[in-house]
């Protein structure tokens, strides 16, 4: 039987336990992308309660492909320094940490640069819709080297390994995706819908070597719940060690879905995953934890290797220590208040109620 303490081999790594922090864009950056001292007591502190391994937000590889001008980077050297902080905060608690390397594609935020996609679509901006611009081979090539070189720059800044936005509608999701109608090698079969992230992958594992960790947080049903499996069937065999599962472009209202288990149905993807994976990377699930009960169903019927967490960790940073010890914690309201940035810890209801001075900012 698992539970949430055991530790789990992600690469070459150990993580010491079973609780993973999703990444959660706090949008508080300048227009330079530097991750200030903020970030660093942000991450350190869900570290320093229990989580074993922090997946740092969206942090974008080029400016012009960001999803906010405000959103964290490490497109440049200058970038590093920040990254440095989050990295030694979370290692001094014995948290493993990834920065989640994102390029916008169909989610770009105009003023930062143009939607792109693998193929030129109708897509919507807020209630605009716009033309999104289709990338030629060369700005592909370009793009893909964008995340290497972001990779170069989390192992300098002691970065455990990386995870790769491959969901919500970014541009890894969207090559993998239907709105990829290409007819050249990054479209058609599932091995080119899945060669944008791949070489991606195989890039950064040239470059930053076998320890280092290479997550894919991949979308579990576009178009469907089986080619989103085969996509990541070329991941994990281009290099990917740990798969982390969530949702993209398509609907998932109604993926069939057993209504009285204690999970919903994004969650249930990583089940699915969880079970064709098994045996050859650790897989985790994300979406609607927000009890130790939940967690302690999952792990304890080895449902799934790991499980990550968003809100119930921006409500309560020591919510890891209620599902590691049973120590009480205030539950995500769900008012989805988080999502308005910038900042987040000033704005969750839940927060304030356990606010003392280690958690005021
Ligand atoms: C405020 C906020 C910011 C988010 N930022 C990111 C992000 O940077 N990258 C990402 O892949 N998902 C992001 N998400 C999605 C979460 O990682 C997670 O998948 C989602 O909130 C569902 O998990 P939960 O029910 O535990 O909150 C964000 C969600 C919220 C609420």
């Amino acid at each position: 039987m698992i539970t949430a303490d055991m530790p789990v081999r992600i690469g070459s790594r150990m993580c010491k336990n079973r609780i993973t922090m999703a990444p959660t864009v706090k949008f508080c950056a300048g227009d330079d992308g530097i991750a200030t001292d903020f970030f660093a007591r942000h991450y350190g502190l869900r570290a320093k309660h229990g989580c074993g391994f922090i997946c740092v937000e969206a942090t974008a590889v080029s400016p012009e492909g960001r999803l906010f001008p405000s959103q964290i980077g490490l497109w440049n050297d200058e970038q590093i320094e920040g990254h440095r902080k989050i990295a030694q905060a979370c290692h001094a608690c014995g948290a493993l940490a990834v920065p989640q390397l994102h390029y916008g594609g169909l989610g770009t935020h105009p003023a930062c640069g143009p939607l792109t996609s693998p193929t030129a679509v109708m897509w919507h901006d807020g209630d605009r819709e716009v033309m999104a611009k289709e990338l030629t081979v060369p700005e592909i090539r370009r793009i893909e080297q964008c995340f290497i070189d972001a990779a170069v720059r989390a192992k300098a800044a002691g970065y455990d390994g990386v995870q790769l936005h491959g969901c919500h509608s970014y541009l890894i999701n969207d090559f993998a995706s239907a709105v990829n109608r290409r007819t050249d090698a990054y479209g058609g079969s599932t091995q080119n819908r899945a060669r944008f992230g791949c070489e991606i992958i195989s890039g950064i594992r040239e470059a930053c070597g076998k320890d280092f960790i290479i997550s894919v947080r991949v979308s579990g049903c576009d178009p469907t719940v089986e080619e989103s499996i085969g996509i990541a069937e070329h991941y994990v065999k281009a290099g990917c060690d740990y798969l982390q599962v969530s949702c993209g472009i398509q609907d998932t209202k109604d993926l069939p879905h057993d209504d009285s288990l204690p999970y919903n149905r994004i969650a249930g993807l990583g089940v699915i995953f969880h079970e064709h994976f098994k045996g050859v990377v650790p897989v985790s699930l994300v979406n609607g934890i927000r009890t130790p009960e939940q967690v302690k169903y999952l792990l304890e019927n080895e449902l799934i290797d790991t499980v990550d967490i968003a809100c119930g960790l921006l409500a309560d940073p020591a919510f890891s220590e209620a599902i590691l010890n049973g120590s009480p914690y205030v539950k995500c309201f769900g008012c989805r208040r988080c999502g308005w940035g910038p900042g987040h810890d000033h704005i969750c209801p839940a927060l304030k109620i356990r606010r003392n001075e280690e958690w005021e900012f």
